[in-house]
């Protein structure tokens, strides 16, 4: 059996736990995969690692929705393997998540800027960290602590190759079986699986595509920084034929008073704030002013998501775009409580950007982008789906 057909076998003896979407994608990197990349996409893939068993990352983390996905939740926010418990936030795409730099205060124009690491507020500092917490969380995989989560690795068909990659020692210390774990998938993470550079906007830098007349009319937009000045934070450079160019972030924090989505249990309490880089599941940063902003999302493969922002209140695509140029011309279009910046407490309002294009009209003025520059510019963000010309691109998987 080559190695490929190997791993194929291993992920359909654990198909019974795994989401229905890991089978169909089991195979088509795999012979490409280092040993330790192998593992943790098997580990990735494993529904066997929660409690009870049935969520794996790939739950929410679905290759079908660009590695995003709230595992089957229509509440903005992910469920957890318990199948009641909803968390506080909406599941980003893990794809080019590899891109992000472990976070820190970077002097970006004179200012101390918050910049990168994982997570919406930062708080793990690279995917190894990151990997580690999901299978802890109640409210996700549930694991009571790195025994349980070890035993369940030990019984896996990929132990034996877990003690081939760090030595037998590995199983025997619960807390290495652990880390040996996140760092494999963390190296998953880093394979081109999550960063595969196959979109039609990549094709067109390379110069093998040619955008239609109104994907190309939502990239001017996109960029006219009196239009959508989306670039000023989803970074794009067109004219370089390197995608790494093209990220469609630049791992900043922003606070955009995106409307509070109701549906999220924790937010029945009304005194209770999701603040981003000041908590709750975080420690607060010291700069108050900062309070509310989360990071700046990849717009890579966004048109596949289930939900947007970070709580998960938008379902369509082509509202978040209407809300960014309506949010200050028509607010009782997103409010519908009256309330403006109505996911804040009132002294964190100001926090919120009303200064940078395209978000710094005022009641009553024309937004910056009518409905068919938002249309153009929905239409061009389509064309940041990977796997362009390929089936599964056509039928929107
Ligand atoms: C129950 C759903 C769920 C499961 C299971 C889950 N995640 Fe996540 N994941 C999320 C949510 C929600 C976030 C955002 C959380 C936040 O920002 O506080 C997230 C964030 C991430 C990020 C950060 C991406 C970024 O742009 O900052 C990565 C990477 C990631 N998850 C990988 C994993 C891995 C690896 C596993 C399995 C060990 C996993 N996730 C399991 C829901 C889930
Ligand atoms: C000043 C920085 C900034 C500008 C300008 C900006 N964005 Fe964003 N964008 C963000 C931040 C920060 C978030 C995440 C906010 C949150 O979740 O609370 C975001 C989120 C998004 C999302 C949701 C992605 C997801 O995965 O949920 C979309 C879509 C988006 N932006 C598109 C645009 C478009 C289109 C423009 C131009 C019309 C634009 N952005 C301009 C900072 C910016």
């Amino acid at each position: 059996m080559r190695p490929w057909e190997w791993a194929a076998t291993l992920i359909a003896s654990h198909a019974l736990f795994a989401c229905g979407s890991a089978a169909s994608t089991a195979v088509d990197d795999d012979a490409e995969l280092t040993r330790l990349e192998r593992i943790g996409k098997l580990a990735f893939f494993d529904g066997a690692l929660s409690e009870p068993a049935g969520t794996s990352c790939s739950s929410c983390h679905d290759p079908a929705l660009a590695f995003s996905g709230n595992n089957r939740s229509d509440t903005g926010v992910a469920l957890g393997s318990d199948g009641v418990s909803l968390g506080l936030r909406n599941t980003p795409s893990a794809m080019y998540a590899a891109f992000a730099p472990e976070f820190s205060f970077a002097l970006i124009d004179g200012e101390s800027t918050p910049v990168g690491g994982q997570f919406l507020d930062g708080r793990a500092a690279r995917l190894e960290d990151q990997a580690r917490l999901p299978f802890f969380q109640p409210n996700e995989m549930n694991n009571a602590g790195d025994a349980a989560l070890a035993a369940k690795i030990a019984n896996s068909a990929y132990a034996p190759l877990l003690t081939e990659e760090f030595g037998a020692a590995v199983l025997s210390d619960p807390s290495r079986t652990v880390d040996a774990v996140a760092s494999a998938i963390a190296a998953f993470e880093r394979t081109k699986r999550f960063s595969p550079f196959t979109s039609k906007y990549d094709a067109f830098i390379a110069g093998n595509a040619v955008l239609t007349a109104q994907e190309s009319r939502g990239l001017e937009l996109f960029t006219d920084t009196e239009k959508g000045n989306c670039a000023a934070c989803h970074v794009v450079n067109p004219k370089s034929a390197n995608p790494r160019d093209s990220l469609f972030t630049d791992f900043t924090y922003d606070n955009l008073g995106v409307p509070r989505n109701p549906r999220i249990p924790a937010n029945a309490d009304p005194g209770f704030f999701a603040l981003g880089l000041c908590g709750p599941k975080r420690p607060p940063v010291d700069d108050p002013s900062l309070c509310g902003a989360f990071k700046v999302p990849t717009l890579r493969n966004v048109s596949r998501k289930v939900a947007f922002m970070h709580n998960g209140y938008f379902s369509s695509l082509r509202d978040v775009v209407a809300f960014y140029v309506t949010r200050d011309t028509d607010p009782a279009r997103w409010y519908p409580n009256g309330r403006k910046f109505d996911d804040l407490p009132a002294r964190y309002q100001g926090n919120v950007n009303v200064e940078e294009v395209p978000y710094d009209r005022k009641s009553g003025e024309a937004p910056r982008l009518d409905d068919a520059e938002i249309d153009a510019i929905v239409a061009f963000l389509a064309t940041l789906d990977d796997r362009y010309g390929t089936a599964a691109a056509a039928s929107g998987k």
